[in-house]
């Protein structure tokens, strides 16, 4: 199975069977707190034409951690791109300076581009309203973690449905496994039918309401998402669902003891910090998994292992 991501590009998770995530899962384990210098000699190079915390740093510290080097941009205005360079050029560039490339782009389709452009793996952290396939990669991580299944679940989905990469890319992986799925969403910021047209096309359960009440005591994970203001073209729009969901205190009443929160972070006002200390909080924890999961996926593409 190795060989399967050996060079590969991390573009979609719909490229991904099931067997290859269970792999994933399986061998991302071994990374857990390993720090051993297997990636000496390579080079990270991270092109990211949006801010990032976590996908840029985790990716970074992933590869520090493995003894390998990073080059790259945070912004495209601090890039050639402010010139007017386009990302297939800007690919075809980092093939001569690094071993493995991450992008992150507002445009969907451009971590695709830049695949096809470049002779080294390209990994897509995040492009637009699209993708975001290692945050899948870590989100299924996590469920698992601490589930111990991916299969037979009540997920959650709760705020922006519509803009939100990282839903849109967990929702085409759950529907891989047996789950019931649970949209929960201003009627403005619906999960998008093309998803929901997947879902029906494998027989997926899901169900669709807009108050989380309705379905929360049934739920073992709820992946709370921030409505994000810069995927907005008209102001008031997002002035009018901003604060549609808040979560606090008052829901831990209502769930069962083992549910789990995700959120892929960063949070605005959507989870209160009143939340942080209770057992139900998996958040900050699974954004350090996504350390432990891009180290599997650079040792991977690479085809250099432990
Ligand atoms: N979850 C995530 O993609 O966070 P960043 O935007 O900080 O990378």
């Amino acid at each position: 199975m190795e060989k399967k991501f050996l060079k590969r590009n991390i573009i979609s998770i719909n490229d991904f069977t099931k067997e290859e995530i269970l792999f994933l899962m399986d061998f991302s384990k071994q990374f857990e707190g390993f720090r051993k210098p297997i990636l000496s000699g390579k080079i990270l190079a991270a092109c990211f034409y949006e801010p990032s915390t976590r996908t840029k740093l985790s990716f970074e510290s992933a590869m520090y951690q493995l003894g390998g080097n990073v080059t790259g941009f945070d912004a495209g205005s601090s890039s050639s791109a402010a010139k007017g360079e386009s990302v297939s050029d800007t690919a075809i560039m980092m093939e001569g300076y690094s071993d493995v490339m991450v992008i992150r782009h507002p445009l969907e389709g451009t971590a695709r581009v830049a695949g096809e452009s470049a002779d080294i793996p390209v990994i897509n952290g995040g492009d637009g309203a699209n993708q975001h396939p290692t945050q899948t990669f870590l989100d299924l991580y996590t469920i698992l973690k601490t589930k111990k299944t991916l299969n037979g679940l009540k997920i959650g989905f709760i705020g922006d449905l519509k803009y939100g990469r990282t839903v849109h890319s967990l929702a085409e992986a759950l529907s891989l496994f047996d789950n019931t799925l649970y949209f929960i969403s201003p009627e403005s910021l619906k999960m998008p039918n093309a998803i929901l047209s997947h879902l029906s096309a494998k027989n997926k359960i899901y169900f669709e309401t807009n108050d989380l009440y309705d379905y929360a005591n049934e739920l073992d994970v709820l992946y709370v998402t921030r409505i994000q203001k810069e995927r907005f073209f008209d102001p008031l729009e997002y002035e009018k669902v901003k604060n549609a969901y808040v979560i606090d205190k008052k829901i831990i009443t209502h769930v069962k003891p083992d549910m789990k929160i995700l959120h892929p972070l960063p949070r605005v006002n959507e989870i209160h910090t009143s939340l942080d200390s209770t057992d139900q909080a998996e958040y900050f924890q699974q954004s350090k998994n996504g350390v432990t999961v891009r180290k599997a996926l650079l040792s991977l593409v690479l085809g250099i292992y432990p």
